[in-house]
């Protein structure tokens, strides 16, 4: 039982979570915290480098990711759920880690990259607006998994090469002060990234292309009413390919036991898109009929979901100080112990 691995995962608290975060990460941690010890961070120190003018907003979106994170199934007796500025531990580390990265490195770092140009759009000047805090958020992210010695860190595929920037923070710690970091290994889902409803190649809120796992009845028909299908298939009848179509696409995710038939019947034009929009309206509702109503039940006691937070958040700091005491031996900084 005690020789479990730890995992390390979780969510920056900027709104509630959708289909591609459930698809690429959660159904996943789900099935895995029956193995492991399962460590979820809710970061919001990391959500605060791109929204430090906005601490309202992350606040908020504290309780909306737990409670989404509680509505897919994670049990709080399994699985420790923390909020991240709460374990300064955390920040610690990072100020010793940034002294093992370049300045240059975090620059090259793809994913940093893909967010650098996204801020563009929203500043004006890409180079310009990067603070401190944002570039160096791989560093603070590899303060979150070594805190826990998270060993296996379940992520979507844009975050690989943040995992990636962890394990060279740990092997280069751990060549300078002796072995005292687990070294992490990302796993991805096999539905790691999920398009959205515009057919864009990514689920995103900012996107405005995403099933949010909350969303209710009307909200799910006017989007799934709203997605792209086969711009070649003009009147009912006409044959369609269900390839080109992102209706197919989430009849695949959320309605298995009658995709074939979908298929089958769009290509040889005997199904209309509207009849099969339809249809995955009832399977998107009945996919998510279960998660909605735990999270109903979670939403109905704040007092239970604080509780949970609390409980978990006093473990995870147990843990990090853990981890704290050897790396201070290492590093020689252990001053008065
Ligand atoms: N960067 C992750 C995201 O954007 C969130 C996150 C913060 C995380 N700390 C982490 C993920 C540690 C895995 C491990 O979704």
């Amino acid at each position: 039982m005690e020789n479990k691995k730890n995992i390390l995962t979780g969510e920056r608290p900027t709104g509630r979570l959708h289909l591609g975060h459930y698809f690429g990460a959660l159904k996943r941690r789900v099935e895995l915290q029956e193995d492991y010890n399962t460590y979820i961070i809710i970061a919001d120190v990391q959500a605060l480098t791109d929204n430090f003018d906005n601490p309202e907003k992350v606040r908020k979106n504290i309780r909306e990711v737990v409670l989404d994170n509680l509505a897919v199934g994670i049990d709080p007796e399994k699985s420790t759920i923390f909020i991240q500025s709460m374990i300064p531990e955390i920040a610690e580390l990072t100020v010793y880690y940034s002294n093992l990265v370049t300045v240059s490195r975090l620059y090259r770092n793809p994913t940093v990259k893909t967010e650098i140009k996204q801020k563009k759009d929203v500043f004006g000047n890409e180079g310009e607006s990067v603070t401190y805090g944002f570039l160096g958020y791989p560093v603070s992210q590899a303060g979150d998994i070594t805190a826990f010695d998270g060993a296996l860190v379940p992520v979507g595929a844009d975050q690989i090469p943040v995992i990636e920037q962890t394990k060279e923070i740990v092997r280069k710690f751990n060549k300078i002060y002796g072995p005292t970091l687990v070294e992490p290994q990302h796993l991805l889902s096999e539905n790691s990234r999920i398009k959205g409803l515009d057919g864009n190649e990514k689920m995103g809120k900012s996107l405005n292309n995403a099933i949010f796992l909350s969303d209710d009845y009307e909200t799910i028909s006017k989007k799934i009413m709203g997605a792209i299908t086969d711009t070649n298939k003009i009147k009912k009848n006409d044959p369609g390919n269900p390839d080109n179509c992102m209706v197919y696409y989430y009849h695949k995710l959320v309605n298995k036991d009658n995709v074939k038939t979908v298929n089958v019947e769009c290509r040889a034009g005997t199904r209309g898109c509207v009849d099969c929009k339809k249809e995955l309206i009832e399977s998107m509702m009945k996919f998510l009929k279960p998660i909605q109503e735990r999270r109903k039940y979670y939403e109905e006691r704040p007092e239970v979901v604080d509780e949970i937070l609390k409980k978990g958040t006093e473990k995870a700091g147990k843990k990090a100080k853990e981890v704290m005491k050897r790396v201070r031996q290492n590093m020689k900084i252990d001053y008065f112990d």
